[in-house]
C-alpha cells in the first residue's frame, strides 16, 4: 500500500459570463478563473485490498460515491485501465462550502493528479483535465490551475498569462449559501444588463497590469444574488473602504472576494469583517 499526498487549491472566477443554455440543459460559460491559495489536504492510500472508502473533517460533506473525489477515482481508473487494488481517501476540509470556489472540484482534480502521477503520467495534464469534465463543471480547472479562460460547460480550456502576484485577496464567505440550479432558472429569465468584457480582461492580463485586472472583474450572478441579499453591499462596502482595488462575488456564489494592494489592508478589511463573519480568508493568487 503506498499514501499518496496532494493540495486542493480553490478558485475564484474573476469574470463569468453566462451564454446560452444547452441540449443538455447546461449553459456556455466564459470565465476566467484563478487559482488561490486556501487549499484542503488530500490523503489516498491506495492498493489498500479492502473496499473504498471516504472520510472529511467537515460535517455535512458526503462520505460515499457521490463525493466528487470518489468519482474522480473511479474515471481515474475507468479510462487509465489502472487496477487501484482498493483506496481510502481521506480530506482535510478548509475551502468553505457553498462559496463558489469549487471545493469539491479541487478536491476531485488533487485526486486525478494524485492517481496520474503514481501511475507514472498516462494522461498528459490536457487529457487529465478533458477526463475531469466528466467528474464536474470545474473539474478541468482544478487540474490545470493557475489563470486560465475556461469556455462551454467548462471543459474548453486556454492557459493565460498569470494574475499579477502583487496582492492579496480577502475572502468572506456570508452565512447563507445560494443554490447552483435555481440561480441558473434565473438568470434564464433576466435580462442581462451588464456583462463583462473577457478581451479587456486577457489584454490586462498580458499587460501584467494589476489595476486594469482588477477594472475588468465581473461576474453576471453578481447583481442576482445581491438584489437578494443586500447583506452582500455591506460586505462590499467594507472591502471598498478599506481600499480594495476590486471586488466581486465568485461562481455562484455566495463568498465574495477582494483584492487588496498589500497584507497591512487586507488585515484590517479581515478585522472588519470577523466582527459579524466567521468564514473570512486572507490568500493570495498561485
Ligand atoms: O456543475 P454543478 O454540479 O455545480 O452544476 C449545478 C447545476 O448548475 C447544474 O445541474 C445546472 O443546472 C447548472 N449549471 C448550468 N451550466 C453550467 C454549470 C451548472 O446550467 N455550466
Amino acid at each position: 500500500m503506498t499514501t499518496l499526498y496532494e493540495g486542493a487549491f480553490a478558485k475564484l472566477n474573476l469574470t463569468l459570463d453566462v451564454l446560452d443554455k444547452r441540449e443538455d440543459g447546461y449553459h456556455n460559460l466564459q470565465s476566467v478563473m484563478q487559482t488561490v491559495s486556501i487549499r484542503d489536504d488530500i490523503e489516498i492510500d491506495v492498493g489498500t485490498g479492502k473496499p473504498w472508502t471516504l472520510a472529511c473533517d467537515r460535517e455535512g460533506i458526503p462520505c460515499d460515491s457521490s463525493n466528487l473525489a470518489w468519482k474522480a477515482a473511479e474515471v481515474f481508473q475507468e479510462f487509465s485501465k489502472k487496477d487501484l487494488g482498493g483506496i481510502a481517501i481521506r480530506i482535510t476540509k478548509r475551502i468553505p462550502s457553498q462559496a463558489g470556489m469549487g471545493g469539491g472540484s479541487a478536491d476531485a482534480a488533487a485526486v486525478l493528479r494524485a492517481l496520474n502521477a503514481h501511475f507514472d503520467y498516462p494522461f498528459s495534464i490536457m487529457a487529465l483535465a478533458e477526463l475531469g469534465a466528466q467528474v464536474g463543471s470545474d473539474v478541468p480547472f482544478c487540474v490545470l490551475c493557475g489563470t486560465a479562460m475556461v469556455e462551454g460547460r467548462g471543459e474548453r480550456l486556454r492557459k493565460l498569462p498569470d494574475m499579477p502576484k502583487d496582492c492579496v485577496i480577502v475572502v468572506c464567505k456570508p452565512d447563507f449559501g445560494v443554490s447552483t440550479p435555481e440561480l441558473y432558472r434565473k438568470i434564464d429569465q433576466t435580462a442581462i444588463a451588464h456583462r463583462p468584457d473577457n478581451r479587456a480582461m486577457e489584454s490586462a492580463l498580458l499587460e501584467g497590469d494589476l489595476g486594469k485586472v482588477c477594472a475588468q472583474i465581473y461576474n453576471v450572478f453578481d447583481p442576482l444574488v445581491t438584489e437578494e441579499h443586500l447583506e452582500m453591499n455591506y460586505i462590499k462596502s467594507i472591502m471598498n473602504s478599506y481600499g480594495a482595488i476590486g471586488f466581486q462575488m465568485t461562481g455562484s456564489g455566495s463568498a465574495i472576494f477582494a483584492v487588496m494592494p498589500n497584507f497591512e489592508y487586507a488585515a484590517v478589511v479581515c478585522n472588519m469583517l470577523k466582527e459579524n463573519y466567521p468564514e473570512v480568508y486572507i490568500c493570495m493568487p498561485v
